[in-house]
């Protein structure tokens, strides 16, 4: 959108501003030191390139619903947001719309209502950055996720990967930063302190403060990431045991559960590309040509497939076909061991539950729910780092093998102890075929689910949007 700077848009502006600094301090100014420029559409005159490119991320616009295409995921998160409502990811420029969206951050009727922490927001938008210099990492964790809906409404733009107020970012240069706190500590955590690391490494740390496995900890529920032992897969799992820490307990077994987010960093790092230090943006992001032959990294990430020519070609002379016959084929692979780890963790969820219902005691579940927890955190690490198949597919393969040992471990368990309360028959599980039948079986009320989010998308949402504008009309 161009604004004429006309003497009547110049006047609103300033009845905006003046509006806006009577209404909330403006705690940058305040303190006296530049605000963070949250606003993508800022840079679209001065960095032209990168801002016609990144705004092209519209382009990749299809929701996908991965529960109707799987809907054993309804049932391995039960009792959790994801078994309510999950998506495949789409373009950067969707992502606060698609929080916003989603059953999981549920309809808060006002800023202390809702199911999810402030975290939620934490890597959907370059205002993050913004507020959290504005008001420490506690003044913006605090509370509940609609506290400063107001507040986050750019989408992942340039000032989540770039120092926009440097010098060096206005004379076209990268200054390429980490903009969260706990992510330099991360990084700091794994010997990987960002202002030491090669612009190769940097590149790909700037993806990674996103695209990792991360959780809510502390009395503001802010977010950490589990690496303190490293980011394989047993480490994190050693780590989460040690600190005794569940995201939520499930729905039909019991068992303290562990969601992985999505670890594509760590399991980028384990591949083979990640070992040879071809990072992210040799693939999403590659260097190209503007009409005037200038070269300028191209921020359109998205499938590298789209443009072989400026991605894999650059280091593989195999022919696109050929390469994308390799991905699909490893793709193949990862689905089948998925769908069997699955099918073995489901029935370990149902056959737990039917021991509680025989009357096993919690002693004698204790063991059978730690390899439940196990099974899926190993299931859920493989897949949730999205694009696993490309990046480290052996490491996908050989995590889904744990998985699949693990969940036969509990259920090995399991029916022997319902022997031991005298059930022997096959533990019947409820037609989950569909995702409506398998939310139905575990008595989800949908339909008021989906009332609330409809309610909160025409009452609260427009208020968000109307304050943010009057507040960035003071900028
Ligand atoms: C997800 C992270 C990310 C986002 C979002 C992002 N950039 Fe970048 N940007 C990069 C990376 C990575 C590079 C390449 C750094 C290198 O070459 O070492 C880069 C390079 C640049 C450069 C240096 C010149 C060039 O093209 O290589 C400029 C200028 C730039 N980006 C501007 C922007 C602007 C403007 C926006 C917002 C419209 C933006 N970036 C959004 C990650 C990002
Ligand atoms: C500030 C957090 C953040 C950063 C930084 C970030 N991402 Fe993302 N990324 C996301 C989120 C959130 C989504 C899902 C958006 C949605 O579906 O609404 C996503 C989606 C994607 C997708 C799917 C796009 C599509 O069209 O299907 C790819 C690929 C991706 N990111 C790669 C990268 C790469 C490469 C980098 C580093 C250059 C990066 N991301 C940096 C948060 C981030
Ligand atoms: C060697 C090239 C390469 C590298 C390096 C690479 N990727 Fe990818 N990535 C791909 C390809 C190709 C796909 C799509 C695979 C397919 O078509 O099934 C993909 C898929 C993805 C997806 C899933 C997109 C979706 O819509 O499901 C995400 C997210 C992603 N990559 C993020 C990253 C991040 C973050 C890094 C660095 C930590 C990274 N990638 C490193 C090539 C690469
Ligand atoms: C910056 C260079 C670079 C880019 C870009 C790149 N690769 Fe690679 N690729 C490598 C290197 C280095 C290796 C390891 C080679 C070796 O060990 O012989 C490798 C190995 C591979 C392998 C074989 C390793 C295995 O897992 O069996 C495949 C397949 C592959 N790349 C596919 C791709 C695809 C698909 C793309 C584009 C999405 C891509 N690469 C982009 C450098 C690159």
């Amino acid at each position: 959108m161009r604004i004429k700077w006309t003497r009547n848009t110049a006047a609103v502006a300033a009845l905006l501003s003046a509006l806006c600094l009577s209404a909330n301090a403006n705690a940058a100014e305040d303190s006296g030191k530049t605000r963070i420029e949250p606003r993508n559409e800022h840079f679209a005159k001065s960095h032209a390139d990168q801002f016609k490119t990144w705004e092209a991320t519209k382009e990749s616009e299809e929701i996908d619903d991965a529960l109707a295409g799987d809907p054993n995921m309804v049932v391995l998160w039960a009792g959790y947001g994801f078994s309510k409502d999950y998506n495949k990811a789409r373009g950067h420029f969707y992502a606060v719309t698609d929080v916003r969206q989603t059953l999981r951050t549920g309809g808060p009727k006002d800023e202390k209502t809702g199911p999810m922490p402030m975290a939620c927001w934490s890597c959907k938008s370059p205002d993050v950055a913004r507020v959290i210099d504005e008001r420490g990492e506690d003044g913006y964790f605090e509370g509940k996720w609609a506290r400063l809906g107001a507040e986050i409404n750019n989408a992942i733009g340039c000032s989540d990967c770039h120092n926009t107020g440097s010098k060096e970012f206005a004379e076209g240069k990268p200054a390429l930063t980490l903009t969260r706190p706990y992510v330099n500590r991360a990084m700091e955590a794994i010997d990987m302190k960002f202002e030491d690391q090669s612009r190769f490494d940097q590149q790909a740390q700037v993806c990674g403060q996103c695209h990792v496995e991360y959780y809510f900890t502390g009395p503001t529920k802010g977010v950490k990431f589990p690496w303190d032992k490293g980011t394989g897969v047993d480490e994190m799992e050693a780590y989460y045991d040690e600190i005794g820490f569940k995201d939520w307990t499930h729905g039909v077994s019991k068992a303290p559960m562990l969601k992985a987010q999505h670890p594509g960093y760590e399991t980028w790092r384990e591949g083979i590309h990640g070992k040879n230090n071809v990072t992210c943006i040799d693939c999403h992001m590659p260097k190209v040509q503007n009409e005037d032959g200038k070269v300028f990294t191209d921020h359109k990430v998205g499938n590298p497939f789209d443009r072989f020519e400026d991605t894999c070609a650059q280091c593989h002379t195999q022919d696109k076909e050929t390469l994308e016959d390799v991905v699909a084929t490893r793709k193949a692979s990862v689905q089948e061991m998925k769908l069997r780890a699955e099918k073995q963790i489901v029935a370990a969820h149902f056959e737990a539950k039917a021991a509680w219902d025989a009357g096993a005691t919690e002693e004698e579940m204790k063991p059978i729910l730690m390899d439940i927890r196990h099974a899926q955190w190993r299931w859920d690490y493989a897949i949730a780092s999205h694009g696993v198949h490309m990046h480290a597919p052996d490491v996908a393969l050989r995590v889904l093998g744990t998985a699949l040992d693990k969940a036969t471990d509990a259920r090995t368990k399991v029916v022997r102890l319902l022997a031991t309360k005298g059930i022997t028959e096959e533990i019947q599980i409820p037609d989950i075929s569909t995702k409506e039948k398998a939310q139905q079986a575990l008595g989800m009320d949908m339909d008021k689910m989906n009332a609330d989010k409809a309610e909160f998308l025409k009452t609260i949402v427009p208020e968000w949007d109307k304050q943010a504008k009057v507040r960035e009309a003071s900028y």
